[in-house]
């Protein structure tokens, strides 16, 4: 195995970074039956344990990157299917962020897909994730202040030379003001890949300590999901679900930028 590491960030917080990494994992290990690792690297306010129900982990990512415990005691297996690596919500230890990428690079071996969930500022916690990942997915959402936000983080990471799969424009209502996603494309230059409506369901599977996926599996949003999944180990998720079969079968020429990106950033 030679897993790709994978880098979720956003130069903002509560746009969706954790629950596209949660989201994602859930779906790469249910749906496809993939190997997959999540890894907390928002240091300073971890909260990826929480969103999947590991309030307390006994070893964190604080301990490896403080050098206290070797990676593999802190890799606990989830019920979901996966692993998961936490961060502490109290650190006591000093760490070395940029120590990141020596430290997980070698659980390649063991999974097809590590997720790495990072810091919403632009600092050496975030540089960690940029250096450490293959490649990045910016989450953004369909409004100016976030647009700026997600300009920035495109810049650095083209700086700083990571591969941008592309962006994930979350909790999109469908209304007339938000942001297109030829908006965004056109400001950025880089492929939407995927296009996640809001729904309550999201924050009623966070109260459960679920992911979407697993809550709701036939939403739209959970779909959406488990789509970018399959785009992300060049695979495509079949919707088996019998509305939007009626639906393309009497609307014609309803082919959708994001699943044409899709379909162009599938390895
Ligand atoms: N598509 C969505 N629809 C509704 N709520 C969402 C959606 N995506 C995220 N949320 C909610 O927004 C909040 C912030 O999400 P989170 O993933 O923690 O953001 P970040 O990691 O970027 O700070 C959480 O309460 C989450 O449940
Ligand atoms: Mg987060």
């Amino acid at each position: 195995m030679n897993g790709r590491v994978i880098g979720i960030i956003a130069i903002k917080g509560g746009v969706g970074k954790t629950t596209t990494v949660s989201n994602l994992a859930a779906s790469l290990a249910n749906d496809f039956g993939k190997k997959v690792l999540v890894v907390d690297a928002n240091f300073t306010a971890p909260n990826l344990g929480i969103h999947l129900g590991i309030v307390n982990p006994q070893y964190t990512l604080h301990d490896v990157l403080a050098s206290k415990v070797d990676v593999p005691k802190a890799i606990q297996k989830h019920e979901l299917g996966f692993d998961i690596i936490a961060g502490s919500l109290v650190p006591k230890c000093k760490i070395d962020p940029f120590s990141l990428k020596r430290k997980i690079n070698h659980l390649r071996y063991k999974y097809d897909v590590i997720l790495i969930d990072s810091s919403p500022t632009l600092n050496e916690e975030m540089l960690a994730t940029m250096i450490a990942a293959d490649e990045l997915l910016v989450v953004s959402s369909p409004d100016y202040p976030t647009l700026s936000c997600t300009m920035r983080a495109v810049k650095v990471a083209k700086m700083k030379k990571t591969p941008i799969t592309g962006i994930v424009l979350n909790r999109v209502r469908g209304k007339k003001y938000e942001l297109t996603l030829d908006d965004i494309e056109q400001s950025v230059d880089v492929p939407v890949v995927s296009i996640i409506p809001e729904d309550e369901m999201v924050l009623e599977a966070l109260s459960l300590t679920k992911p979407a996926v697993m809550h709701a599996p036939g939403r739209n949003v959970s779909v959406e999901y488990k789509k970018l999944a399959g785009c992300l180990i060049g695979e495509q998720y079949k919707d088996t679900r019998l509305w939007p079969k009626i639906r393309n079968f009497f609307v014609v020429d309803d082919i959708k930028k994001d699943d044409v990106n899709r379909t162009i950033a599938k390895k």
